[in-house]
């Protein structure tokens, strides 16, 4: 059977193959995927004979080149990289001029494939807005470039995948037109994070905790992103998504789905993705009448996050001043099954928040008899951390005898960060990108996947559709209103994490 660390080193093994970037001036380019192509190539999991072809309109290659480089001076401060080592990277870089909507482009590109002999793989990186993925999937299906018959063509598909149930099912559907599911790779860089996958080592490698992991050792879980940048500028997405479609929808519910699945039977792409779906699958849709109760969604206000003075939502460049788009979005799921019948999910986020922290925090229930009740501190509930960032690593909350005459209790946290394994946390693009080059489809959402979670979100995005007002959160505050009363009954309530 696979495991893990057999899957990763593969690395080794990766064939020379063209990676084709659509979108190859935009943001996610230089600030992701050149950076982690660099990285691959450095520790060997990109082969030296690859080549990366950005198609792009109306630059010279000259200046698109320089603006990657500036990119990773700007946003890759950790990659040093002289004249000479630049030089010899950017030598693997060619670049097709053209139009994405112009049959003419994929023609271009054709050809400029077949002029680098011998590299019969590619992987085409749709790094551009949604509305163009459809369209580049025709442009490379017309132009031959998407039939497998001497090297695999796979295509990177971003997120957003869709915008509510309908869209995502017709974004399957036309794709599915044009390319088999096992071409299309639809990314979430959550599942690349070091931490989210160490959850499964966790729980399926480790024999302790699966006694533990159900309803009668569990309260609850929080699965949290914090942050606390704003949208950036980004506000043309922004207003048409909001935090619940942003996070929750992709990152937050793939993360809920590891720690919910049953042990898959064995480490394969479709065996892991069997065990997620059926997991939401189970997820209970909540009624329109228990919406309001069951969810939390608030825009960030004006305020001061480390002494800078933050403007409001409403006032970001872009953003209509009476837009009512969630900055802060959580709701409480249930699932339903004999595993997690009445554990609440909480899933969470919010931008503007005092801290970046992303953490999936498992709380177990109260001892059953507290010996030591009558005592000033009594003992908290334990609980289990995996902490994606920062510091990845895992903590366990347990309680401890103080020193001396006494027997009052105290916090104890055992911490196990990755940065003490003496190995470099690999960054979720470097994951991803390589697993697209050897085919291993494990960590990229399957097209029935996306289609339940939205369809589970259906019924708040109908609920928030309509609303004509949104809570305000005082930006660098934890005051959302709604929160504690989501977490009312859990053991511990809302944790904010430190
Ligand atoms: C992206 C969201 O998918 O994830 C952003 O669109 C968010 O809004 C980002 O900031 C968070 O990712 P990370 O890896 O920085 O935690």
């Amino acid at each position: 059977m696979e495991n893990v660390t057999t899957r990763r080193c593969k690395g080794q093994q990766t064939e020379p193959a063209n990676i084709v970037i659509f979108g190859a001036a935009g943001d996610l380019t230089k600030r992701k995927l050149i950076p982690a192509l660099i990285k691959m190539l450095r520790c060997g999991l990109l082969h030296q004979d690859s080549k990366i072809i950005g198609v792009l309109k109306g630059r010279t290659s000259e200046v698109w080149l320089n603006a990657l480089r500036q990119g990773i001076a700007d946003y890759s401060p950790d990659i040093k990289m002289d004249d000479q080592q630049w030089q010899e990277f950017s030598a693997r870089f060619k670049m097709v001029d053209g139009d994405l909507q112009e049959e003419k482009t994929y023609q271009d590109l054709a050809t400029s494939l077949e002029s680098l002999n011998g590299r019969t793989h590619a992987m085409f990186y749709c790094a551009v807005p949604p509305s163009w993925y459809t369209i580049i999937a025709e442009g490379l299906h017309k132009a031959g470039l998407a039939d497998e018959t001497e090297g695999f063509r796979r295509v990177v598909i971003e997120k957003p995948f869709g915008m509510d149930l309908k869209s995502a099912q017709q974004l399957n559907q036309e794709l599915q037109a044009l390319l088999n599911e096992s071409q299309i790779y639809r990314i979430d860089h959550y599942l690349g994070k070091e931490s989210v996958q160490n959850l499964l080592v966790y729980r399926f490698a480790n024999s302790i905790l699966e006694p533990l992991w159900n309803r009668n050792f569990i309260d609850h879980i929080q699965i949290s992103a914090a942050e606390s940048i704003g949208i950036e500028y980004r506000a043309n997405y922004y207003e048409k998504s909001g935090a619940l479609r942003d996070m929750i929808q992709s990152h937050l519910m793939q993360v809920m789905t590891l720690v919910a699945m049953e042990p898959p039977v064995e480490f394969t792409a479709d065996a892991v993705r069997d065990e997620k779906i059926k997991v939401l699958r189970a997820v209970r849709h909540l009624e329109p009448e228990n919406i309001k109760r069951q969810t939390v969604a608030a825009q960030y206000g004006s305020g001061k996050i480390n002494e800078e003075s933050i403007k409001a939502y409403v006032s970001e460049n872009g953003v209509s001043p009476d837009s009512v788009t969630e900055t802060f979005a959580a709701v409480r799921f249930q699932i339903d099954n004999w595993r997690w019948q009445g554990v609440p999910f909480i899933l969470w986020t919010g931008k503007r928040l005092p801290k970046r922290v992303s953490e999936i925090m498992i709380r177990f229930r109260n001892p059953p008899f507290n010996l030591f009740d009558t005592h000033a501190n009594p003992p908290l509930a334990n609980s289990l951390v995996f902490r994606v960032h920062p510091d990845e690593g895992i903590a366990l909350r347990m309680n401890a005898k103080k020193p001396g005459l006494t027997t009052d209790s105290q916090r104890m946290v055992m911490r196990a960060p990755y940065s003490e394994n003496g190995e470099d946390v690999s960054e979720a693009y470097e994951v991803l990108l390589h697993d697209v080059l050897i085919g291993d489809a494990t960590l990229f959402s399957r097209a029935d996947e996306v289609e339940q979670s939205w369809a589970i979100l259906e019924p708040i995005l109908k609920a928030w559709e309509d609303r004509i007002s949104v809570e305000r959160y005082r930006s660098g505050t934890w005051d959302i209103s709604g929160m504690d009363t989501l977490f009312e009954d859990c053991v511990g309530g809302w944790h904010k994490p430190s």
